[in-house]
C-alpha cells in the first residue's frame, strides 16, 4: 500500500447561489482514508470539468444525490490505481470513472469505474473527451436518441463546446446537414473550418426574433432535429424553426444553471403542437451498456482521421475553480479538463 501523508481535496462548503465563488469551496489537507476490503485507491491524474457539476452542487432532486457539504466536489476522473483490496484492479492499472477533485479518492468498483488502456488512443485524456462522457453523449445521443437519416438538417446548440462539436461531427458522418450555433465568431468560424459544419450562427448579440430569423436563413425547410444544450431564448428560436414531426434531444440548459430566480424555461412550446413534433431527454447514465460501441465508433473515426478533437487542460487542484467557471463564460476549446498531477 503506497503511504500517502495527505491529501488535497476541494470541498463543497456551501450551496452556490448563482455562479459559484471561493467562498462555496475550501481546498483542505486531510489524511488517507483506511483502505477497506474490495476498494481501490485511486491517483487521480485528470478530472473532468462538466457542465453538471453545477447541479449536483445544488440541493435539489436531480439524476444522481446532490454533493453533500463537506464532501469533495465529485467528477469524472481518469487515474491510476495507487493501491488495490480488489482482485480485479491492481496497482498501476489505468481506471476512468466517478471520483472528485482531490489527489486521492477511495473507489470501488459497484460505482462508476472502469480499467483503461491509456494507449488505445493517446493521449489519455482522450477518456475524458471524445473516448469519455461527452463522447459517449455525442455518439448515443445522435446515434440512438435522434437517430438520424441521411439528408435531414440538424441544429447544434452550445456546437462548439464538448459536447456540441462532436454531436455536430457524428451527424455529419450520419450524412446529416449540420448547423451550429456558437458564442463568437472564432467559434463560428471553427465550427465550419475545423468540424465541418455546414453553416454557423454566432447568438451573441442577437434578440430572440433576429436568431430565429438567422435559423431560418440558415434552413428555410427548418430542422429535422434539434440537439439542444442552451435553452433559454436559443432554444425558443429554434423551436420557432422546427419541421414537421421535427425531434428535439435535450441534453442540457446551460443557459439555465446559474439562475438566480430558478428555471428559465421553454415558452415557444406551442410550436410542438403546431409541428407535431417531440422534445425528448438525453441523459448520459442511460447509456452504460453501450459505451464500448461508443468507444469503438468514436476511437475507429479517430484513427480514420475523420473526427477533430478538442481538450483544454488547466493546471493544478488550486485552479479548479477558475477552470470550472471558463464553462459558463464559454473561454476554453473543445473539452475542459483540470489536471491534478
Ligand atoms: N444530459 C446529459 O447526460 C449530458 C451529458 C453531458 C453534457 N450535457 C450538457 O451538454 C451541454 C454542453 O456540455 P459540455 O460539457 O460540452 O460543455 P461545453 O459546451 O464545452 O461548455 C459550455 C458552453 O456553453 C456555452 N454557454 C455557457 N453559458 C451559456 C449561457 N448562459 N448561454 C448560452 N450559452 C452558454 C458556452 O459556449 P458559447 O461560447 O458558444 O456560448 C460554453 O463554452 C451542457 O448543457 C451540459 O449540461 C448533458
Amino acid at each position: 500500500v503506497a503511504i500517502v501523508e495527505s491529501n488535497r481535496r476541494l470541498l463543497v462548503r456551501r450551496r452556490p447561489v448563482g455562479l459559484p465563488v471561493a467562498a462555496d469551496f475550501e481546498l483542505v489537507r486531510e489524511p488517507m482514508p483506511e483502505l477497506e476490503d474490495g476498494a481501490i485507491l485511486v491517483r487521480n491524474h485528470f478530472c473532468s470539468l462538466d457542465p453538471a457539476i453545477r447541479g449536483w452542487l445544488d440541493a435539489a432532486p436531480s439524476y444522481i444525490e446532490p454533493i453533500p457539504l463537506n464532501a469533495p466536489v465529485r467528477a469524472i476522473s481518469i487515474g491510476h490505481v495507487a493501491a488495490s483490496r480488489h482482485h480485479e484492479f491492481p496497482a498501476g492499472d489505468w481506471v476512468f470513472g466517478m471520483t472528485a477533485i482531490e489527489d486521492y479518492s477511495i473507489a470501488r468498483p459497484d460505482g462508476f469505474l472502469r480499467r483503461i488502456d491509456p494507449a488505445r488512443a493517446p493521449p489519455v485524456t482522450r477518456y475524458l473527451s471524445a473516448l469519455g462522457a461527452v463522447g459517449v453523449t455525442a455518439y448515443c445521443g445522435v446515434t440512438h436518441v435522434c437517430k438520424p437519416r441521411a439528408g435531414e438538417t440538424m441544429l447544434v446548440t452550445g456546437a462548439a463546446g464538448a459536447v456540441g462539436s462532436l454531436v455536430g461531427q457524428v451527424a455529419k458522418l450520419s450524412g446529416c446537414r449540420v448547423i451550429g450555433v456558437a458564442g463568437g465568431a472564432e467559434k463560428c468560424r471553427r465550427l465550419i473550418e475545423r468540424y465541418g459544419f455546414d453553416a454557423a450562427i454566432d447568438y451573441k448579440g442577437l434578440s430572440e426574433s433576429e436568431l430565429s430569423a438567422a435559423m431560418a436563413a440558415a434552413a428555410p425547410d427548418g430542422f429535422d432535429i434539434v440537439f439542444e444544450n442552451v435553452g433559454g431564448t436559443v432554444l425558443d428560436a429554434a423551436l420557432m424553426n422546427l419541421k414537421l414531426h421535427a425531434r428535439v434531444a435535450l441534453c442540457g440548459l446551460i443557459s439555465e444553471y446559474n439562475s438566480k430566480s430558478g428555471p428559465v424555461g421553454a415558452r415557444n412550446l406551442w410550436q410542438l403542437v403546431v409541428k407535431r413534433a417531440r422534445i425528448e431527454g438525453l441523459f448520459t447514465g442511460d447509456f452504460l451498456d453501450r459505451f464500448a460501441e461508443a468507444q469503438d465508433a468514436m476511437a475507429a473515426w479517430l484513427e480514420q482521421g475523420c473526427l477533430v478533437v478538442d481538450e483544454q487542460i488547466e493546471e493544478g487542484i488550486e485552479n479548479a475553480l477558475p477552470a470550472f467557471l471558463r464553462l459558463f463564460a464559454g473561454t476554453h476549446q473543445g473539452k475542459l479538463i483540470l489536471r491534478i498531477v
